[in-house]
């Protein structure tokens, strides 16, 4: 069997559409994969499809959405149904970085409905069919929020720990086959993450990442990434953490 990052895989990325999913998406198809890149935003993916080409398929898809995402995945055309990697990357604090007695109860909801529910849903549609071959390769992007608690980060730190103890667990589900299970855990990465956490609000979204000395880039992460999955089969990269180094 071939190794899983080799050409001809699909890989299935959610939140292709900005950040760390999309660069995600450019690194595959740089190493020959084909990927399936999703998201809410058409308009974005449209950007992302422009430069893939025939290597990448956009769809818009909210991970919140069970009829959606049963749908598409339904819906792909054969040569695009068996998915080799998911990476489930959509996911967001908007609303947050506010103590939780402020936090507004729907942006929460919201929180742990994509960055929990969803990332469960899509491995819940995606795993059948990898068990059917048995060769899949999963990707949670958890973050040090999923195990380092910190202030104005109540529900947002829930919902990556909760991704944490799902990962650990499937992993453990997953032990008799040969399908892998991978967290990466970045710190601060520099995409629209904050703006999309201060709702827009630019000089907010600036100020938090101006209180840091340094950030990490998607492309750092995707390349985290890329090393968990071209390991040989016999190789399990259980945990990726990256931090940015201070004084770089
Ligand atoms: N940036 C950081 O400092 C950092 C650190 C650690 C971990 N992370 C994690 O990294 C992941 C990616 O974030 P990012 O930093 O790349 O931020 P980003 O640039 O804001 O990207 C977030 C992506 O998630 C997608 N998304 C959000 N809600 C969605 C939904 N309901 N359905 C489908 N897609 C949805 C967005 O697409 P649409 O808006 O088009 O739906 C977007 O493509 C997240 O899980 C985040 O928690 C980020």
């Amino acid at each position: 069997m071939s190794d899983i990052l080799s050409s001809g895989s699909v890989a299935l990325v959610t939140g292709a559409s900005s950040g760390i999913g999309a660069a995600t998406a450019r690194h595959l198809v740089a190493r020959g994969l084909r990927v399936i890149g999703t998201g809410r935003s058409l308009e974005r993916l449209k950007e992302l499809a422009d430069e893939l080409g025939e290597t990448g398929l956009m769809i818009e898809l909210d991970v919140r959405d069970e009829d959606a995402v049963a749908a598409a995945l339904a819906d792909l055309p054969a040569e695009w149904r068996e998915i080799d990697i998911l990476v489930n990357n959509a996911g967001h604090d908007a609303g947050g970085w506010q103590e939780f007695q402020d936090l507004d109860r729907t942006a929460s909801d919201d929180v742990i409905n994509t960055n929990v529910t969803g990332l469960i849903r899509m491995t819940s549609h995606v795993i059948p069919r990898m068990l059917n071959r048995n060769r899949g390769h999963i990707v949670n992007i958890g973050s040090i929020s999923s195990f380092t608690p910190y202030p104005k980060s109540a529900v947002y730190c829930a919902s990556k720990f909760a991704v944490d103890g799902f990962t650990q667990s499937l992993r453990m589900d997953m032990a008799n086959t040969a399908i892998r299970v991978t967290q990466i855990d970045p710190g601060v990465v520099l995409t629209g993450f904050q703006l999309s956490r201060y709702k827009g609000d630019q000089a907010a979204a600036d100020a938090f990442i101006d209180s840091y000395p340094t950030g990490l880039t998607p492309d750092d992460v995707a390349r985290a990434i890329c090393f968990s999955l071209e390991q040989p089969p016999g190789v399990m990269i259980d945990r990726i953490v990256l931090q940015p180094t201070q004084g770089a």
